[in-house]
This record gives C-alpha cells, sequence and structure tokens, in this order.
C-alpha cells in the first residue's frame, strides 16, 4: 500500500477543525445551516491536497435571485471574519473561493432540499451525493485514494472542460460498485463505449455518452457525464498497462520538464510542418465557461483554414491567467493563386444555367470548362498565405465563442514557426509537440 497517498493524521485533523470552525461561524449568524461536503467529508482527499468544500444550505422557498444574494453575502461576511482573500466564482450559481492558511476553500449556497430528485441547482446533489457515499464507503477509502492518485498521475482525473476526466465522485463510485481497485481495473480493461453502471438500478433514462454512471442519489443523471471518449480510452489503457506489469510509477506524476526553445525550434524544423498560433486577451470568466468557447473557435478557424486550402495535422487550445493561445499545425503555409471549384453536371439544366450565368463575366483564370460532363472553373484565390487569413477580419466572420469574440474584438496576434515560442506557454507548446498516451509517458519514463 502506498501508505503516502493517505493524508496524515496530522493533516486531515487540521482541515477539518477549519472546516468545523467555519460550518460553526455560518450557523451562529442563524441564516443557513451548513455541511462539510466533498472528499474532506468524506475521508478520500489525496494527501497534500488542500481543497475544502463547505456548503451553506437555504430555505428552498428563497427565489433563485434571494439565495445569490443572502449566500453571497453571508459566504463574504465569513470569509471576512476568517480575514481570507476571497473571490467570487460561477459554477451554475455563484459562490466564494476563500483562501485562510494555504487551504483553497469554497463557500456554496445551495438548497436544503429534502431529496436529491428535487434539486432546483446542480450543487444542491452535493450533500446527498456526500451522505451516499459515507453510508457505502465502508472499507474502501484506500482503493479511491489509490484510483484518484492513478487518475491523477495519468492526468485523467478531474470533470472539468479542459481535463474531461473522472470527477472525484465518480472515482468513489466506481470502487464502490465493482468492489475495490483490483475489480475496477479487471473489469475496466475490457470497457467499451457506451457502457452503464446503474449502482441503485434506477434504470429509466438513456445516455449517450461513452460511460454512463448514473446518479445513485438522482435517476436523472449521468455522473461521468463530463468524461470524454479520449480520457475514458487513457484510462483503460493505462489499468491494461498496470495489470501487465504494476509499478508505483502509475501513481506519480511524470516530471517532463519542458522543451527549451533550441529544443522546440529543433523539433520544429524536423517535423517540416508550419506551426501558428493565435494569441489574445483572456476573457473575465472562468476556466469552465472559457475553455469550450475555445475549443469551439479553433474548431472554426480549423474549418476556415482547411477550406481556404491550409489542412490542419493538429490543433488545440490553452488558458493561462492573462492570454488565451490558439495554436494550428498546417501541412502547408502556402498554396497557389488558383483554386478549382467544381460546379454542376451540365445535364442538371437549371443549375448548369445558374453557374454559367454566375462566372461567365467573373474574375476567372481559366473556365467554365467541361470535364467529365461537369463545369469546373479556376478561380482565384482570397489568401494565398495562411497567415494572412489568420490575420484577417475573416476570423470574426465565423462562429467564435462568446466571450472569445468580445475578447479578439479587441485584437490578436498571430505567431509564425519559431515566433510561437512563449515562455508563458511552454509547457503547452511543448506537450502539442511531443504529444502522447499517458501510458507511453509513463513507461518513457520507467525507462529513463
Ligand atoms: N461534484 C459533482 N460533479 C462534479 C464536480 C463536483 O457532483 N463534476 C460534487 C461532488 O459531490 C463532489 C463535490 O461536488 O464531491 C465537491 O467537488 P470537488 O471538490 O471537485 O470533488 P471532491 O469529491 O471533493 O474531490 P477532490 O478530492 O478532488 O477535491
Ligand atoms: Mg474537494
Amino acid at each position: 500500500m502506498l501508505t503516502w497517498i493517505r493524508p496524515t493524521p496530522e493533516e486531515r485533523a487540521y482541515i477539518r477543525a477549519m472546516g468545523d470552525r467555519l460550518i460553526e461561524a455560518v450557523e451562529r449568524t442563524g441564516v443557513a445551516k451548513a455541511m462539510m461536503v466533498g472528499s474532506v467529508a468524506r475521508d478520500t482527499f489525496v494527501r497534500g491536497d488542500r481543497d475544502l468544500d463547505i456548503f451553506m444550505l437555504f430555505d428552498p422557498s428563497l427565489s433563485q435571485e434571494e439565495l445569490q444574494e443572502k449566500g453571497l453575502s453571508l459566504a463574504r461576511r465569513i470569509a471576512e471574519e476568517f480575514g481570507a482573500a476571497w473571490r467570487e466564482k460561477y459554477a451554475q450559481h455563484p459562490y466564494i473561493n476563500a483562501t485562510i492558511n494555504s487551504l483553497d476553500i469554497d463557500l456554496v449556497p445551495c438548497y436544503a432540499v429534502t431529496s436529491a430528485t428535487r434539486i432546483k441547482s446542480a450543487v444542491d446533489r452535493t450533500p446527498f451525493h456526500t451522505r451516499y457515499i459515507k453510508a457505502h464507503i465502508n472499507g474502501y477509502v484506500d482503493d479511491i485514494l489509490l484510483l484518484k492518485q492513478f487518475a491523477k498521475a495519468g492526468g485523467v482525473y478531474g470533470s472539468d472542460h479542459m481535463t474531461e476526466g473522472f470527477s472525484g465522485y465518480l472515482c468513489e463510485l466506481l470502487i464502490i460498485h465493482y468492489g475495490g481497485l483490483h475489480q475496477l481495473f479487471e473489469a475496466a480493461a475490457c470497457w467499451e463505449p457506451g457502457i452503464t453502471i446503474d449502482i441503485e438500478e434506477h434504470g429509466t433514462k438513456q445516455f449517450s455518452e461513452p460511460l454512463v454512471v448514473i446518479d445513485p442519489v438522482d435517476p436523472e443523471r449521468n455522473v461521468a457525464a463530463a468524461l470524454s471518449l479520449s480520457r475514458m480510452f487513457e484510462f483503460v489503457e493505462l489499468v491494461r498497462g498496470y495489470l501487465e506489469a504494476p509499478s508505483e510509477a502509475f501513481f506519480c506524476r511524470p516530471t517532463t520538464p519542458p522543451l527549451t526553445r533550441e529544443a522546440f525550434i529543433r523539433l520544429l524544423g524536423a517535423r517540416g510542418t508550419h506551426l501558428f498560433s493565435v494569441t489574445f486577451a483572456t476573457p473575465d470568466y472562468t476556466p469552465d465557461t472559457v475553455v469550450p468557447q475555445l475549443r469551439k473557435s479553433a474548431e472554426s478557424m480549423r474549418v476556415l483554414l482547411d477550406r481556404n486550402g491550409f489542412p490542419a495535422n493538429r490543433i488545440d487550445v490553452s488558458m493561462q491567467k492573462d492570454r488565451c493561445m490558439l495554436l494550428f499545425e498546417l501541412m502547408v503555409d502556402e498554396v497557389p493563386t488558383i483554386c478549382r471549384h467544381i460546379g454542376p453536371p451540365v445535364w442538371s439544366p437549371e443549375n448548369a444555367r445558374k453557374f454559367f450565368a454566375k462566372y461567365i463575366h467573373g474574375e476567372v483564370f481559366a473556365g467554365p470548362y467541361i470535364e467529365d460532363g461537369r463545369y469546373v472553373v479556376e478561380l482565384p484565390r482570397p489568401f494565398t498565405r495562411a497567415v494572412d487569413l489568420l490575420r484577417s477580419g475573416t476570423l470574426l466572420d465565423i462562429a467564435l465563442g462568446r466571450h472569445v469574440r468580445r475578447s479578439m474584438e479587441g485584437g490578436w496576434t498571430v505567431d509564425v514557426g519559431a515566433g510561437c515560442w512563449d515562455e508563458e506557454f511552454a509547457g503547452f507548446i511543448s506537450q502539442f509537440l511531443e504529444r502522447s498516451s499517458p501510458l507511453v509517458r509513463i513507461r518513457r519514463a520507467m525507462r529513463e
């Protein structure tokens, strides 16, 4: 057993005492009840984690606006009473994130509903999760800690939009369902997309996600909804690798340092592709709002580039505190002026007539002419260099995320090749170029 994953008794006592003090402070006001939730309440936090979740439960007869107002003002009052640095954050509704003695504390207002199926907001389920796990966790704490650490080391832990991986609650349920870590691993090695786990046999609603774990406290919800197909099978790959050759390496985050600028330039040159970065100011919203917008925007740009003759090998996005970066690795950066545009078959009279009328007096290099019975015309391209397209206002005409568009209206920067190197994004750029699955990383780290 990897004892270093268990929190020390001092650490556990310290975090819990802080939780108790906060609960007492909330309840002393008489405004709301309070409850410790999340992994601290369930004793399933990994050593070194500094994350404490306190929920403040309000009367369900309050309106959303009243809850927001009363909840935030109470949370601010508590944070200030403890002399904490705090900031407002938004999940489905706002909460306060405070730092007290290096603990990262969420003070979350929610409704004290009587059943998880009566919830008025997603966070109202959380207290029910805590009660459920506490009632079913018997003897599985170490297995849960090992699974969480295994998922963290493999880079598949976290249900945030950037990771799209396994949440803490999902890890807990998987261990409970399969009856231990080894049992889970044996089963997961043979997972296929679409597998459904329904611990409480609710069995009604159909879900479309690759892994379905019906929430024991709410049949309407898939606990694994945030898990992407890629993260799911990265986990499966890791599990198979572990079963083949178990090693502590699967529980240690591989520490590959980012590339140096020189190594980056050498690698890029060897690939012979064309790297472009688009950077702009980070919108003032949480990662869970911004990241999906970055993905959508980058995908629209990829389609635009492709349509203009610049196919991409890969794209990726990164969000830092001040700036966001979209990376595009293109197979070509320059194309000839002409492009072939295929028209309708001549035996389709109406379409053929329209095509002919459109191009007879247009600016064309050749055509319309007939090839294998269809019209073809050779036109000039609006952009022959990818960099000109990326720097043009055309970028604002495509489907961008709302806040990304707002930010890009204030300007963006396009860098090319070696010029894409940026110390702030060194980790991201390195991982982009040296992309490989988690098992590949672990096996390579073991060899060194
Ligand atoms: N929660 C959830 N779904 C998510 C994220 C959170 O239902 N995608 C609920 C769970 O009940 C979870 C609680 O919110 O236990 C607190 O969230 P978080 O701190 O992210 O997870 P923990 O379980 O506390 O795990 P960790 O050890 O990573 O803090
Ligand atoms: Mg937590």
